[in-house]
C-alpha cells in the first residue's frame, strides 16, 4: 500500500508467496494452539521435538540430501557450516560479492580468505593457484546472488578446484527456485553434494522463517559435536516448523508453482529484451536494470507509481550511486500484473543503462 493505493509488489523474494498462503498460515496457527511458541532450551538438552526430525526428513527428501539440519536462520548456516570446520583448511575462497552470511562465515574457517572475481572462473583458477600445490581449500558462494539474479558456475568451479575442495553454497536464493525440480542450484549447476554444503533458508520460497544446512550425515554430525553456535541456541518455534513442512508439502506435491514462476520470469524477460531493454542472462526471477541516472530513476517511478507498481529502488552495496531497479518475479503475480510493469519499463527503456 502507498497511502491509500494497492499497489503490485515486485520486492521482497517469497517467491510463491507462501507466507501468506491459506494453508500454511493454518499450520502455523495450528502448531502454536497444538505446541506452543517455544521449546526454551537446545536441541541437545530438553529443546528436541518430533516435529523438527519430521521437517528435517521432509527437507531432506524435497532437496534429495543424506542429511538436514535445521537452525535458527538462514544468515546463521554458513557461519554453523564454518565453525565445524575449523582449521581444516589452508585457504578460503570467496566470491567478491558473496553473501554478508559467507563473509562473516569465513572468519571461523581460521584460515586466510581470498577473494575471487565475481562468478568468474579464470579469476578462480589464479587465486587457486596462490594457493600452493598442497593446498587445502574450501570455496563460499552464494547459489544464486540475490542483488542482479547471476548463478555461481558450480560445475566450472569444480573443475578449476583441487579433487579435495569443499564448496559451501549460499543458496537462500536457489533452493526451491532453481533446477528444474527446485532442488536448488546444485542441480541447476548439474554437480553432485559429494563435500558440498548447502545452506537455505526457510524464509524465501518456503514463505516461513529458520535456516537449514543440506550435507552428509558425517558432516551433521560434526557440526552437533563441533559448532558451538549450534549446540548452545533455540531452535526454531515449533509453530514455525509446522508452517514450513505445509510450505514444503506444497511445493512437492504442485509442481506448477515452479511452472508459474518459470513462466512470469520468461514473459517478463521477454518482454522487456522486446522492448529494447539490455538484461543480463540469468535464469531465475530477479531482475536487475540500472537507470542511466537519479532523474532518469525518478521519472521511472513516478511512471510506475502511476501504473500501480511499487517502484522499489535498491542501493546493495552495489557500485551503481543511483541504485537500479530489482524486480522479483513471483508465481502468484497475475498476467495483468506483470503487464504493467513490462509495460511502463519498455516505454521508458531508453532511460536504462545498456
Ligand atoms: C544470500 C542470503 N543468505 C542468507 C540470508 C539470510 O537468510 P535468513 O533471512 O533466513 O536469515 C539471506 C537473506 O536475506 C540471503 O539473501
Amino acid at each position: 500500500m502507498a497511502g491509500r493505493r494497492r499497489l503490485s509488489y515486485f520486492s521482497g523474494c517469497d517467491y510463491f508467496r507462501l507466507s501468506s498462503h491459506p494453508k500454511v498460515l493454518q499450520a502455523v496457527n495450528e502448531g502454536m494452539r497444538r505446541f506452543g511458541l517455544n521449546v526454551a532450551a537446545s536441541r541437545l538438552t530438553t529443546g528436541n521435538h518430533v516435529l523438527y526430525d519430521k521437517l528435517e526428513e521432509r527437507l531432506c527428501d524435497f532437496f534429495n540430501a543424506e542429511e538436514a539440519l535445521l537452525l535458527p536462520s538462514g544468515y546463521c548456516g554458513a557461519s554453523v557450516a564454518a565453525q565445524s570446520l575449523a582449521g581444516q583448511f589452508s585457504h578460503a575462497l570467496l566470491d567478491s560479492r558473496a553473501h554478508a552470511a559467507l563473509i562473516d562465515a569465513a572468519v571461523f574457517l581460521e584460515c586466510p580468505v581470498l577473494r575471487f572475481q565475481h562468478g568468474n572462473v579464470e579469476s578462480l583458477k589464479q587465486v587457486v593457484s596462490r594457493c600452493g600445490q598442497h593446498a587445502r581449500v574450501i570455496l563460499l558462494t552464494d547459489g544464486m546472488f540475490s542483488h542482479d539474479g547471476s548463478v555461481a558456475p558450480l560445475r566450472l568451479y569444480r573443475q578449476a578446484l583441487p579433487k579435495d575442495a569443499w564448496l559451501l553454497v549460499d543458496d537462500a536464493h536457489g533452493a526451491g527456485v532453481l533446477g528444474e525440480t527446485g532442488k536448488g542450484s546444485l542441480e541447476h549447476a548439474g554437480v553432485s553434494r559429494y563435500r558440498t554444503v548447502q545452506c537455505v533458508t526457510l524464509s524465501k520460497a518456503l514463505g516461513v522463517y529458520g535456516g537449514a544446512l543440506l550435507c552428509s550425515k558425517s558432516f551433521r554430525a560434526g557440526v552437533i559435536k563441533n559448532s558451538r553456535q549450534f549446540t548452545g541456541t533455540t531452535p526454531i518455534p515449533l509453530p514455525l516448523v509446522n508452517g514450513a513442512i505445509e510450505s514444503l508439502g506444497l511445493l512437492a506435491s504442485d509442481p506448477a508453482f515452479l511452472v508459474r514462476l518459470r513462466n512470469n520470469s520468461n514473459f517478463v524477460k521477454e518482454s522487456l529484451i522486446q522492448a529494447g531493454l539490455n538484461l543480463a542472462s540469468t535464469p531465475g526471477p530477479i531482475i536487475r536494470i540500472v537507470p542511466r541516472s537519479t532523474s532518469a530513476a525518478k521519472q521511472v517511478s513516478a511512471a510506475l507509481l502511476r501504473a500501480g507498481v511499487f517502484p522499489l529502488i535498491t542501493r546493495y552495496l552495489d557500485r551503481h550511486t543511483t541504485g537500479y531497479f530489482r524486480w522479483v518475479i513471483s508465481s502468484e503475480h497475475t498476467r495483468s500484473q506483470l503487464e504493467a510493469l513490462c509495460k511502463v519499463l519498455g516505454r521508458h527503456a531508453a532511460l536504462f543503462e545498456t
